[in-house]
């Protein structure tokens, strides 16, 4: 008989799907620090539409938007839900997952019941105008992201994803060092390879921001790979080792600086003290490089501390590609660097199935090192994210065990 229940590390015999199961998820009435906002609840699993697959999470990735989520800022997550249809009293939060295939709609082809398999976080209506016209689904109206813009995210015993999401996992990862890479790599190749001209050429001097971080990991080596020579920038010796074990050329310390953030008016007396700060910044890059080359591109996420520094050390021609403001969002920043050298702003969101499915498969043939920093019982969910909150995880990614044993490699 199936049962209603199961307990969290219990495995439910391949294809039976319990009524009930165990998520943390956030709710608008107790919006706030990770940490009390993400809770362990029992709900309803999810009816699947026919183009869904339902996936038993073996192991879930910890990624900044889920803070976001906790906290409802800048969004509240739930009204975003509604658009989809989805419920709005709760959101499970959870990007990126490895698992197991449990169930499919009757639509889908390509994906078996017991396949494993690893998450990407891109979703998108099957039937928009855009994507059925042959565009990049990544700038579809319809485009959001599974567990941060929807409803049934990665940080519970079942998800319920389109099946398009669906990748092959690579054989030889455990599950969690494979549950979380793929939102920040993913997210990272199309920054690093999805606008040309500006995409990753051998030669080129790549700014890495944060690049002991889920992002920068990851970065960093796809900057390698494709012959550039990425520059981390990092706020401690260890995360300097770390990103040059991953093969960052030279790394620079953002705390040997101080003149972060908004800067002062270009005509006040303050200004050439900031700018003395940048110049400080940009001969540091020259000095992690080797020589006097400035980035071509540069892999900004931080946002309002850093923008005015990304747009004075880009080189003349080259692209600030941006995902995020995790310090902020107001910038400033000096107009005369941007048109005079001819730089370019990019703004980049997530990914493609096709971008996913590159990353994915660098990956399966071992060319990118899973950067798996640390992985967290079920119950610390919570604490987990309230530590990334805090800038306090080790380096590299982070994931939530909520089925496999740990260092399990759920090979066949
Ligand atoms: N739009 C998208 O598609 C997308 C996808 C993935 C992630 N994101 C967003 O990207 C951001 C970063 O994600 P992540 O997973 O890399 O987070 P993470 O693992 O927490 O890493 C962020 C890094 O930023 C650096 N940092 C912190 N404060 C900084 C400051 N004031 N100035 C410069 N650097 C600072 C830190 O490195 P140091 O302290 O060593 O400098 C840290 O390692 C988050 O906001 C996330 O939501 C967006």
């Amino acid at each position: 008989m199936t049962k209603d229940l199961y307990e969290i590390g219990e495995i439910p015999p391949l294809g039976e799907v319990p009524a009930r199961m165990h998520a943390q998820l956030v709710r608008p009435d107790r919006f706030g620090e990770p940490v009390e906002a993400i809770r362990d609840e029992v709900i309803d699993v999810p009816e699947l539409g026919p183009t869904d697959a339902l996936v038993l999470v073996m192991a879930a990735g910890v990624n900044f938007n889920n803070v976001w989520a906790a906290r409802g800022v800048p969004v509240d997550v739930t009204k975003t839900q509604a658009r989809w249809g989805e419920p709005t009293d709760f959101h499970i939060v959870g990007s990126d997952a490895s698992g197991i295939v449990y169930a499919l709609g009757s639509d889908v082809t390509g994906v078996a019941v017991g396949d494993h398999v690893v998450l990407h976080a891109g979703q998108w209506d099957p039937a928009d105008a855009w994507v059925v016209d042959g565009n990049d689904p990544g700038l579809a109206p319809t485009f959001r992201v599974w567990g941060y813009d929807t409803c049934w995210g990665s940080m519970a015993q079942f998800t319920k994803v389109q099946a398009h999401q669906c990748l092959p996992k690579a054989e030889g990862l455990s599950w969690d060092e494979a549950a979380a890479p793929t939102l920040t790599g993913a997210t990272a190749y199309r920054m690093l390879h999805g606008w040309p001209p500006h995409t990753v050429e051998p030669g080129d001097v790549v700014l890495v921001w944060g690049g002991a971080g889920g992002l920068g990991s990851l970065a960093i080596q796809l900057v390698a790979l494709a012959g550039g020579r990425p520059v981390a920038v990092v706020s401690s010796e260890e995360k300097a080792e770390h990103c040059r074990r991953l093969g960052a050329v030279g790394t620079v310390n953002r705390k040997d600086f101080t003149h972060w953030g908004v800067p002062p008016a270009w005509d006040s007396p303050d200004w050439t003290t900031w700018l003395a700060g940048a110049k400080g910044f940009g001969k540091a890059i020259w000095e992690a490089v080797g020589e006097k080359v400035s980035p071509r591109i540069v892999f900004e996420h931080p946002g309002q501390d850093t923008i005015p520094t990304s747009n004075f050390v880009c080189d003349r021609g080259g692209m600030i590609v941006i995902c995020a403001g995790t310090t902020g969002y107001d910038t400033v920043i000096d107009v005369r660097y941007l048109w005079y050298l001819q730089k370019r702003y990019q703004g980049s969101h997530l990914f493609n199935d096709e971008q996913a499915a590159a990353f994915n498969d660098l990956v399966r043939e071992g060319k990118i090192r899973a950067t798996l920093g640390h992985t967290y019982p079920y119950e610390e969910t919570g604490l987990a994210h309230q530590l990334m909150a805090d800038g306090a995880l080790p380096e590299g990614n982070v994931a939530v065990l909520v089925g496999a044993p740990p260092g399990e490699t759920g090979a066949d």
